[in-house]
């Protein structure tokens, strides 16, 4: 996961929007807020990963 990203210059801002991207596509399918919420805590113990941190 880390090499995919370490170039991309990923910022906060960019790994957000993604995260409200996402979250929007599950609005527009209709998936509801438990399941929602589910699947962006799942995101979140990868941010260090995508930005490299650790
Ligand atoms: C938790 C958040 C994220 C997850 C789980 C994730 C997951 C992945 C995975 C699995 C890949 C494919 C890696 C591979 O081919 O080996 C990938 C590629 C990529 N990710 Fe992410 N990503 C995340 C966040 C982001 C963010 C924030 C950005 C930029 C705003 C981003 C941009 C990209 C791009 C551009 C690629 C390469 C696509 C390609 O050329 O095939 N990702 N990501």
């Amino acid at each position: 996961m880390d090499r995919a990203h370490q170039t991309m210059g990923i910022t906060d801002a960019h790994f957000n929007r993604v995260v409200e991207y996402l979250n929007e596509a599950m609005i527009e399918e209709g998936i509801p807020l438990a399941a929602r919420n589910d699947m962006l805590g799942r995101l979140a113990p990868m941010y260090a990963n995508v930005m490299r941190l650790q």
